[in-house]
């Protein structure tokens, strides 16, 4: 690639330099490093891509962008030596001298000696216009572009920094990362949304017969993608206590909507020594710690990428900081039937049924439009594991958070510790595709030295979607995954 030398000090004063330059190894800097440190009057490089050019007589302003941050850096070169490549979206490597910028929109500016195009911007079909934001559903179609994109990258930037704000409040807070497995043999939610897995050759020798298939499977069982690793973490727990995975989860629903995909990220955590309504005030408080503690992290380090998406968003900085100053409210499943029942235009639901979206939309938006707690569930409509109320058998020892805008974004509650309780719930066979695969898990409890352990998984997405106000789950990483659709 051709370097452009910038003669804004006179070619052979800037020859002299680049001559020295060359002569040392060039310092290739972030650009979030270089806004916050500022290390005036020192040579740097920064590599990078031209978000914005603005181009007058004498001088040509680029915005460069490295993905570093929300802000871009602001290199000046003189506009006789502006590359002909130069363009929007150019990829470009600049060196020079960090001043600082008479502007008021930014503290310093990058007065450039050399700059090099690594490739040229825009060619083709490129899907992105400059200086124009597209909506989300036509970025969506180009998932291996929108990366580039501002708005992607800030949602990138937060993802990152939630999933290390988790495993901070983690650390903090004495609990121990736990790998659980991807390839599993137990359904555990039991809703039979498992993927299956099966090698190449096995689908080929099967000739069709369901039989068949499991013989040459490679386990010579039926194995699938995890749904959650909740009772392999159960069995962690009982030998360290306080744990939690970060694991991808999958589930085949069959579901187009805007809080559904066939692959997300979950976190769970599971602590010993939980037991009854006092184990559950435990859990409820940890939940609503974690999540309080993991925006306000997140907001402090990505404020810039947060505050983009609120001013997209109407209505979602109100939302979380009210779900950060208050209080969860906490109801029961009996009590919020109650207040359904004065909701004028929602479908009535029946006791034990089990809510809908729109039903948990109601609550939180009647509850002070705070998260809600939602626990004391029936037991017919949770899955095997909960452990029920010791003063009402017929409720679960279960909870559901609920938040404004986006529904359910956690489950857990207390598992079933009690052997034979816990045996006559195990779903029959035929359901449950594989129920020998649980002895272990009923281990825990026959073998001795198994306590009550109690738990919660959160949808990362869906938090993510709480605290950006992102309309679509599909928007909230990379590569989403759904049915009909894993083009990439
Ligand atoms: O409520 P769920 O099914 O709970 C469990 O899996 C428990 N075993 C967790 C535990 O106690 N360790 O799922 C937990 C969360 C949901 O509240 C939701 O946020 C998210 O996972 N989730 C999904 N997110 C995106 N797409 C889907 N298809 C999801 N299904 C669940
Ligand atoms: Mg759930």
């Amino acid at each position: 690639m051709a370097v452009h030398m910038v003669g804004l000090r006179g070619l052979m004063a800037t020859r002299q330099y680049c001559n020295n330059i060359n002569n040392i190894p060039r310092q290739v800097r972030r650009v979030v490093a270089l806004l916050q440190d500022q290390p005036l009057h020192q040579t740097v490089t920064v590599k990078g891509w031209v978000k914005g050019m603005r181009r007058q007589k004498e001088r040509t302003f680029l915005d460069i962008d490295d993905g570093s941050c929300y802000k871009k850096l602001q290199v000046v070169l003189n506009s006789d030596q502006r590359p002909a490549t130069l363009g929007y979206h150019s990829a470009v490597s600049a060196t020079g001298i960090l001043q600082p910028s008479t502007h008021p929109s930014q503290e310093v500016e990058l007065l450039a000696e050399e700059i090099e195009v690594v490739d040229v911007g825009m060619q083709g079909d490129y899907p992105f216009k400059a200086r124009q934001t597209h909506p989300p559903d036509y970025t969506r179609r180009f998932p291996h572009l929108r990366p580039r994109t501002n708005s992607f990258a800030s949602l990138l930037r937060v993802r990152s920094q939630m999933k290390a704000a988790i495993q901070h409040y983690f650390e903090r807070e004495g609990f121990i990362n736990v790998d659980t497995p991807i390839l599993t043999t137990n359904d555990c939610e039991g809703g039979g949304e498992v993927f299956m897995v099966q090698h190449l050759m096995a689908e080929q020798q099967s000739k069709g017969s369901s039989e068949g298939k499991v013989q040459d499977s490679y386990f010579k069982q039926p194995a699938y993608l995890t749904v959650s690793g909740q009772l392999h973490l159960e069995a962690v727990a009982n030998g360290l206590s306080k744990v939690y995975n970060f694991s991808p989860a999958f589930r085949s629903e069959n579901s187009q909507t805007r809080r559904h995909l066939a692959e997300f990220w979950m976190v769970e955590a599971e602590e010993a020594f939980l037991v009854g309504r006092e184990g559950m005030e435990a859990l409820l408080g940890r939940l609503e710690g974690l999540v309080k503690e993991v925006m306000t992290e997140v907001l402090e380090v990505t404020s810039q990428d947060v505050q983009a998406h609120w001013q997209r968003n109407q209505g979602t900085e109100e939302a979380v900081r009210s779900a950060l100053d208050k209080p969860f409210s906490r109801v029961s499943y009996a009590e919020a039937l109650d207040i359904l029942s004065g909701a004028p235009d929602l479908p009535p639901v029946s006791p034990g049924q089990d809510l809908a979206r729109e039903h948990e939309l109601y609550l939180t938006n009647t509850l002070g439009h705070t998260p809600v707690l939602l626990t004391d569930w029936p037991l017919t409509i949770k899955p095997f594991y909960m452990s029920a109320c010791e003063d009402d058998s017929s409720l679960a020892l279960a909870v559901d958070l609920l938040v404004p805008g986006v529904g359910e974004v956690a489950g857990g509650g207390l598992r079933e510790h009690h052997l034979p309780t816990l045996q006559g719930r195990l779903p029959p066979p035929q359901h449950h595709h594989n129920n020998n695969s649980l002895q272990w898990y009923l281990d825990l409890r026959a073998l001795g030295g198994g306590v009550p352990t109690g738990g919660f998984g959160i949808g990362v997405e869906r938090l993510l979607q709480f605290l950006l106000g992102i309309h679509n789950i599909k928007d909230t990483l990379p590569f989403p995954r759904w049915a009909h659709h894993c083009p990439c």
